[in-house]
């Protein structure tokens, strides 16, 4: 009987199969791949193996999103953390996709996403519930919406701001896609997956980072997880236009170049571009790719810090109508300065996170951003370095607004997998959608390919690889890169000078001023006198392919740790010798080019004071500001200076009880926004002395 059953089922099985490859080869291609896709998904693990990023070529990024029939999936998701990935299409019970539904009151299903926690989008998990404070794992994000299927001429395209850092898409049980890497945006056609009414939109996200990744799992930040940033519905015509590009022309403050990307259209269909405020209306045909390029003739009143003038553009195409306020400007370097609109100017800036002030977790709103460019420009600051990642789309629009000029980065930060080529493709992918995001933006003038990468050919390789698409993609703006700071030749004659002052010092200890003077016999000849000062010489290779040479330097704060470590000496000792010694010290680089101290800074808890200026004490990092500004203030091949940073923010490597609980303490404000004493200093030096 069971041979009987065994032999019937298979038999069943058979024609099954069979049956379904008639059904499958009945269907139209697109039908077939989702179907097949669905199967595969259902069967297999496909989609949770992190996909080839095979980076032929720039990602086509939507731009204008602000401008397009958008509608917000913001607002209360469910969340189902899943570690053990019970949740995987192909488990058991076929996975959290299909969303199975215990209609009947006997189907066994072991998830309800409708009756689970809620998280608010866009933010972080880590910040929304305690127990997840930590968590670097796999997680599922669920929503219902209403829809309607778009009428035919219409595509609907689900557009997610970030995610953080491996999201794959899942609508109506169907996977649609994956997108590796955190901090960019990108979105998927969905419109053959919209059901008309209730619809299941599920992402399953893993914000595990590792040494493949881009970051590494080594960040000295919060490595938040999660829909870090806005989730729209955009729905746009069949034929629409992409993204669009529009700049001054290279030497001249009278020509605007159009550079346009389309889908859908006819060749020849007329581009229409409209900036009212400068009498420009004037049309291009589209070629048959898509594109198009269009100069016209304009006397835009040029965007500055002082007046960040922007003016009211529209393109059209078609059905396609896309509108943005837009600055124009010139950014460019010569010799060792930095020319806006041709006059030289400073960087006064400072360092950020992307971290609100007063409220935990990420900044992903307009008003966060405001709230933290309007510390800054109380600052003094024309300028921020928006350290480490790509930030949300309102950064820049509010920079352009206020007058600050940015620098955005990608977090290829510290050591990295420089010959994996999944790694290149994502940090190109994560540079080409900021670029492609924010390349209208007047206030973005650096775009930044990395932070202290160790000097190694495979890392000069995948930088200039990255340099080379950026510049690729927009050579209006500059390229820099944050240098690690200090060689070792540079720290052996800088102990020299440390040992000179330390034996003129009445204050310190005699058997320090024994091994001091053990490093002046080395030095024999070259001894250094306690006045002397030093010349620091950046010559890292990747000088040669920036324009701004942008240099992270800690003679304040960690150098000290290193020379007691290598002199065996207090640093009790070191310290003070160091802010005395940091005064006549000279940077300069072997490239003749304007060189930015994009980070210098201490750390203290705010309210912390110390008549001995003990580390961690307002009063410590007040001392090592004073000795940096001091220094800076004599240093005039330094052009462009952004102190870390402006607030205390969230870092797994900092877990020093009751001081920093794991926040990095180098802000000039306390994370809810108290001002420590180094502020005022700073101020002043922006205001009064550079
Ligand atoms: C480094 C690094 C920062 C870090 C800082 C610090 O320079 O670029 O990301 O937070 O130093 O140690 O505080």
């Amino acid at each position: 009987m069971i041979k009987k059953t065994i032999l019937a089922v298979f038999g069943g099985l058979i024609i099954a199969v069979i049956g379904l490859g008639v059904y499958v080869a009945s269907l139209d291609k697109t039908a077939q791949a989702r179907l097949l896709l669905s199967l595969t998904m259902r069967e297999g693990e496909a989609l949770f193996q992190t996909v080839d990023i095979d980076y032929d070529a720039p990602p086509a990024v939507l731009g204008w999103l602000d401008s397009r029939n958008t509608r917000s999936l913001n607002g209360q998701w469910s969340i189902i953390v899943d570690p053990m990935g019970v949740g995987n299409p192909g488990s058991p019970f076929g996975g959290y996709p299909l969303n199975r539904q215990n209609t009947s009151g006997m189907t066994l299903v072991e998830y309800d996403f409708d009756r689970a926690q809620k998280i608010n989008v866009p933010g972080d998990i880590n910040t929304q519930d305690p127990k997840l404070f930590f968590y670097r794992d796999g997680f599922w994000m669920f929503r219902r919406f209403e829809a309607q299927v778009p009428e035919s001429g219409q595509r609907s395209l689900l557009h997610f701001g970030a995610a953080n850092f491996t999201a794959t898409i899942f609508l109506n049980g169907q996977a649609v896609g994956q997108h590796v890497g955190g901090y960019v945006p990108f979105h998927f056609d969905v419109t053959d997956f919209l059901v008309d009414g209730d619809n299941v939109l599920l992402v399953h996200i893993d914000n595990r980072l590792d040494d493949s990744t881009i970051p590494t799992g080594r960040t000295d930040w919060w490595p938040y997880g999660g829909l870090t940033r806005d989730v729209h519905l955009v729905n746009v015509p069949r034929a629409h236009i992409v993204n669009a590009k529009l700049a001054l022309a290279k030497g001249a403050d009278n020509l605007i170049d159009l550079s346009l990307t389309s889908t859908g259209f006819d060749a020849d269909t007329p581009v229409r571009l409209r900036i009212d405020g400068l009498n420009v209306d004037a049309e291009v045909a589209l070629k048959r790719d898509g594109t198009a390029n269009l100069q016209v003739s304009a006397q835009p009143i040029l965007w500055h810090p002082d007046n960040p003038k922007l003016y009211e553009v529209v393109i059209e195409a078609g059905e396609s109508r896309l509108r943005d306020t837009i600055g124009f400007r010139h950014i460019a370097t010569q010799g060792r300065q930095i020319l806006l609109n041709g006059e030289a100017i400073k960087l006064r800036g400072i360092a950020t996170h992307e971290e609100p002030i007063g409220q935990a977790g990420v900044a992903h709103s307009a008003a966060h951003m405001r709230r933290l460019l309007a510390e800054a420009r109380d600052l003094g600051a024309n300028f921020v370095r928006a350290a480490h990642y790509p930030y949300n789309r309102h950064l820049a629009k509010i920079a352009d607004e206020m007058g600050l000029m940015l620098w955005e980065e990608i977090p290829v930060y510290w050591q990295i997998d420089w010959e994996n080529d999944e790694t290149r493709a994502i940090a190109r992918d994560q540079m080409a959608r900021l670029v492609q995001r924010d390349w209208n933006r007047a206030s973005v003038i650096i775009w930044s390919v990395a932070n202290e990468t160790p000097n190694t050919s495979p890392r000069l390789k995948f930088l200039r690889c990255l340099i080379k698409d950026t510049r690729a993609m927009d050579d209006s703006r500059l390229v820099s890169a944050a240098l690690l700071g200090g060689s070792r030749p540079d720290f052996a004659l800088i102990a020299a000078r440390l040992a000179a002052r330390g034996i003129a010092s009445p204050d310190v200890p005699e058997e320090a001023k024994q091994v001091f003077r053990g490093i002046l016999d080395e030095a024999g000849y070259f001894a250094p006198e306690a006045s002397d000062g030093y010349t620091l010489t950046i010559d890292d290779p990747l000088g040669a392919h920036t324009d701004i040479i942008a240099y992270n330097q800690y003679f304040g704060w960690y150098y000290s740790v290193f020379f007691s470590r290598t002199l065996g000496i207090d640093e009790a000792v070191l310290r003070p010798l160091m802010l005395d010694f940091m005064s006549d010290l000279k940077i300069t680089s072997q490239q003749e080019k304007p060189i930015q101290i994009s980070e210098f800074g201490a750390g203290a808890k705010y309210g912390l004071r110390s008549d001995d200026n003990h580390i961690w004490s307002e009063d410590y990092q007040l001392a090592v500001y004073r000795a940096q500004l001091d220094m800076l203030g004599k240093n005039p091949d330094i052009q462009g200076i952004s102190p870390w940073v402006l607030k205390d923010f969230r870092a797994m490597l900092r877990p020093l009880v009751g001081v920093q609980d794991y926040y990095n303490r180098k802000g000039l404000i306390s994370p809810t926004g108290e001002r420590k004493a180094a502020f005022g200093l700073m101020q002043d030096f922006y205001r009064n002395r550079w």
